[in-house]
């Protein structure tokens, strides 16, 4: 009996995988089958020494990743058991796929999946309109089915402290040249298989700004098109802070992305106060919360977008050289 993967589930996996976000479109990951197994890697030569010395951005990308190839594989009836970090000697291999009991997908991975292709970091403003109750408590069983948690930050005075901790973590950060240096080397201005493409950056910040948007793009905005005035701004995290907490982490971003895509939400990430440290305890005691944030997003309804570009299968996969 064949137990494994093969590699065209593999390679169509794969093409899903790679639509999940990552810190500054940099696809930190790679995808290979061993023994049966598809296993996810982070790229090394991907990571952002200046924004991301530890690699935590890139994990969570990865898990996002993962995420990806869960469902894809689970949509195409074939679900896999995951294992995070399987080899202590190769801490880089992230996760290992295998084989679980073939079942059809439920309603849910199908609804899921289709959000795959629409999804999108929309930095535009968005409408007033709140977010019902229903789906506020969508997004966070979408974060519990993954063992993370989504807290919301609920009223104008913690939306208000919350903002305040964002933007002098922003302040912070913008204060090391290198960190400038490579953001602005993720920039696109011509269309690229990676990087953030200015058109996609998002409006330039004005002073009456809430919330600090990471500077992508170059475009002014529409006179008289602000930001929403209260945001809808929603924690993501953790029970731990190892690195498989940020790979769970990730995991749990991307559904929650993408169950927000499938109720209509736009959504913008915001991790500049995740970035810094001590912005990172702040709001953790803000919150009252054990665990470790590992994401903020910024959630509500946005004009429709398109999605950026992502290099192809080919560059990501690392298959077994066949001699003739
Ligand atoms: C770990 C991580 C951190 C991110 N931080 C920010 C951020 O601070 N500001 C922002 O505008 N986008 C942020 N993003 C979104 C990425 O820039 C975006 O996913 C990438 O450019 C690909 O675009 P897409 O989300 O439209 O597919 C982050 C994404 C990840 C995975």
């Amino acid at each position: 009996m064949d137990t494994g993967f093969t590699v065209a589930q593999l390679r169509s996996a794969t093409a899903d995988a790679v639509r999940a976000p990552s810190l500054h479109n940099t696809q930190p990951w790679r995808f290979r089958l061993r023994d049966g197994g598809i296993e996810l890697s982070l790229d090394p030569a991907r990571r952002l020494p200046a924004t991301d010395p530890s690699g935590w951005g890139a994990r969570i990308s990865c898990g996002a990743a993962l995420f990806n190839l869960r469902l894809a594989l689970a949509v195409a009836g074939t679900p896999a058991t995951v294992r995070l970090r399987p080899y202590p000697t190769e801490p880089d291999v992230l996760a290992r796929l295998v084989p679980a009991t073939p079942r059809p997908a439920t309603p849910t991975d199908r609804s899921l999946y289709a959000a795959v292709p629409r999804r999108f970091s929309n930095r535009a403003p968005f409408w007033p309109d709140p977010v019902p109750a229903d789906v506020r408590w969508r997004l966070g069983e979408a974060a519990r089915a993954e063992q993370c948690w989504l807290e919301l930050v609920i009223g104008t005075s913690a939306v208000n402290a919350f903002a305040a901790v964002a933007r002098s973590a922003h302040r912070v950060l913008e204060r090391d040249p290198d960190y400038r240096r490579e953001r602005a080397a993720w920039i696109r201005r011509e269309p690229a298989p990676d990087g953030v493409p200015a058109a996609a950056g998002g409006p330039q910040s004005e002073p009456q700004d809430l919330l600090p948007m990471r500077g992508f793009g170059d475009h002014s905005r529409a006179p008289g098109r602000d930001f929403e005035p209260e945001p809808l701004v929603a924690v993501l995290g953790s029970a731990g802070n190892t690195a498989a907490d940020q790979v769970l982490a990730g995991q749990a971003l991307q559904r929650v992305l993408l169950t927000a895509t499938d109720a209509g939400l736009s959504v913008s990430l915001l991790s500049q106060p995740i970035e810094v440290p001590g912005a990172r305890e702040a709001l953790r005691l803000s919150l009252g919360r054990f665990g470790t944030p590992q994401m903020v997003m910024r959630v509500g309804y946005g004009l429709p977008g398109v999605a950026t570009p992502r290099r192809s299968v080919d560059e990501v996969l690392d298959l077994p050289v066949v001699s003739a």
